[in-house]
């Protein structure tokens, strides 16, 4: 093994992922539903943007009540994105890009099509095929009420009532998220082996990794109690808990199980665990018998100034450091608001769920200090997440009516639920649906202002967000800066909001505040070389020039002198 081979060996503790979202990425065969021929087309996209490797949502067989989360058949590919060649022909050509690819597996629930579901509901009462699920006869007299009082991350309850075989009300079943997503019994044997089953099955055709959903999920508390309630009877979960189906212990082992058999393959294939946690949880996942890395979702949810960012830094890098891995970042992904617009709201700041018609971001202030918010992100060491888009500076989509709404929340709620964010994105200006799907068709309609946020229109055109993201990503990989080298430091001596953030002859700037900010002529960055701005087009930092002027809300990486 040759130095550098050695150097990427664990390739995942520095790489830059990129999150495609099949639905909404390229539509090859011109339905309106984007696809994995359309997405093997547009690889060299993320070969150009210079990213490490790609992250597929779920594109497996699913009847597409919470867009693939809803898992029929975890071995196959639905007929709307594809085949399995295509997932074969897809990864083989990622592969010689030079491009990882990372699946996406979904151990907490199925899709109620799964046959086993279908089996256990047929089957009926006391049978084995209803263990692999959690069914539960209800409380009352007929067993009217549900088995215990947990509600939905998506609303309302998170038991349904079944028909029995015979017609009669019969038990409940649990489903942490929508009616149509069973909870799968994590105390049967089965179920484990199906899932190992799973991973050895995308791991021989080349999967170099898995996103696990929901992974602080599975194991549910012995005998299902209650959650806590407060003086009216509602669930009352104080802040910085969770409710009593998350982080059970138990959940560990199941990492444990799978290590090995990831261990067991040629080319470090690694976990990475959605985990929705407190961040001190984090750790106890993370190892070299549990989980290669987790997101980190601090950072997502840090709010704009110098001592939150600071904070969302420096506490998830101490958390690495203790267990030896190093962390992830993540700004934008599927299931929450793009930080693009995002960050255009203060004090009203918000994160899930997606914006109402009512709320307007300030549109400027989000893409300025998204774009300020990436270039730290891309400076900072671990391995970072992109989602589709945010290297074009995509907004959250607002004007979506309700009559094309997919996520179930918004079903199950009202509230506007998540499909702001997964518009598909757009490719070349003035083609139909923006180079999207050849036919123009499109799931969810796409804004005019995607328009000139295509592909085509800020390729090489200088100060775009997505030549920034490029600049960054190059100068990312020039530095080593995913690599945990050259320590993180906060100097000292940084003019008032402005947050400061070195990484050996690298300097970075984020200046939180409404206004420029000047240096003072004998600053310590007095002289540096500015290499890349998050405001294109300021002539204190074209690259090569002395920096003294920063420009308000953006991100400045300079060389010392
Ligand atoms: C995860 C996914 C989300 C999905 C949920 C249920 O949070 O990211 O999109 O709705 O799990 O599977």
């Amino acid at each position: 093994m040759t130095p550098t081979d050695q150097q990427h060996e664990q390739w995942w503790r520095d790489a830059v992922v990129y999150q495609v979202y099949p639905r909404s990425f390229a539509d090859a065969d011109g339905d309106g539903m984007g696809d994995l021929p359309g997405i093997t087309r547009r690889l060299e996209h993320l070969r150009d943007l210079g990213v490490d490797a790609l992250w597929l949502s779920p594109f497996y067989t699913s009847p597409q009540k919470d867009a693939g989360y809803d898992v029929a058949d975890y071995t196959d590919v639905d007929p709307r994105f594809g085949s399995l060649a295509d997932a074969d022909a897809l990864i083989t050509r990622s592969h010689e890009l030079g491009l990882k690819v990372i699946v996406d597996i979904v151990p907490n629930h199925s899709s109620d099509q799964h046959v086993l579901f279908q089996r256990a509901l047929a089957a009926g009462p006391g049978s084995p095929e209803r263990e692999l699920y959690v069914f539960r006869d209800g409380r009352g007299e007929d067993g009217e009420l549900p088995p215990n009082n947990w509600t939905s991350i998506f609303h309302g309850p998170a038991w349904t009532r079944v028909t029995e075989p015979d017609g009669t009300p019969g038990q409940w079943y649990l489903h942490i998220f929508d009616t149509s997503q069973p909870d799968w019994n994590w105390d049967h044997e089965d179920v484990h082996a199906l899932f190992r089953d799973v991973l050895r099955f995308w791991l021989d055709r080349g999967a170099d990794g898995f996103r696990v959903d929901v992974a602080h999920g599975m194991v549910k508390p012995e005998g299902l109690p209650d959650a806590e309630t407060n003086a009216e009877g509602l669930i009352d979960i104080p802040e910085g808990e969770l409710p009593p189906y998350f982080d059970n212990d138990g959940v560990l082992e199941i990492y444990r199980e799978w290590r090995p058999i990831l261990d067991a393959y040629e080319g470090e294939r690694m976990m990475v665990l959605e985990a929705w946690i407190p961040e001190h949880r984090v750790p106890r996942y993370i190892g070299p018998a549990e989980a290669h890395q987790s997101f980190n979702f601090g950072f997502l949810q840090a709010r704009w100034g110098v001592e939150t960012l600071r904070k969302a830094i420096e506490e998830p890098l101490a958390l690495a450091d203790a267990v030896g891995a190093p962390t992830t970042w993540v700004l934008s992904n599927h299931d929450v608001i793009r930080h693009a617009s995002r960050y255009g709201f203060d004090a009203d700041y918000r994160f899930g769920e997606g914006l109402r018609r009512d709320e307007v971001p300030d549109a400027q202030q989000g893409l300025r200090r998204a774009r300020a918010a990436s270039l730290l992100m891309l400076a900072l060491p671990g391995s970072a997440y992109l989602y589709q888009g945010e290297e074009l500076g995509l907004p959250e989509v607002r004007e979506i009516p309700d009559a094309l709404r997919e996520d179930p929340s918004h079903h199950r709620a009202g509230v506007p639920g998540r499909d702001g964010c997964r518009v598909p994105i757009p490719w070349e200006q003035h083609a139909p649906a923006y180079g999207f799907s050849p036919s123009g068709a499109s799931w969810l309609p796409q804004p005019e202002e995607f328009g000139p946020l295509s592909v085509d229109a800020q390729d090489g055109v200088p100060g775009s967000t997505l030549e920034m993201y490029r600049a960054g990503l190059r100068l990312r990989r020039e530095f080593e800066l995913g690599r945990s080298a050259a320590p993180v430091e906060f100097p000292g001596d940084a003019p008032a909001g402005v947050l400061a953030v070195r990484r050996g002859e690298l300097t970075v700037l984020v200046t939180t505040g409404a206004e420029d900010v000047t240096l003072p002529a004998d600053s310590a960055y007095e002289g540096a070389e500015a290499l890349l701005s998050s405001v294109a087009g300021t002539a204190a930092v074209a690259p090569g020039a002395p920096a003294t002027v920063l420009p308000a809300q953006s991100t400045l990486w300079l060389r010392s002198a």
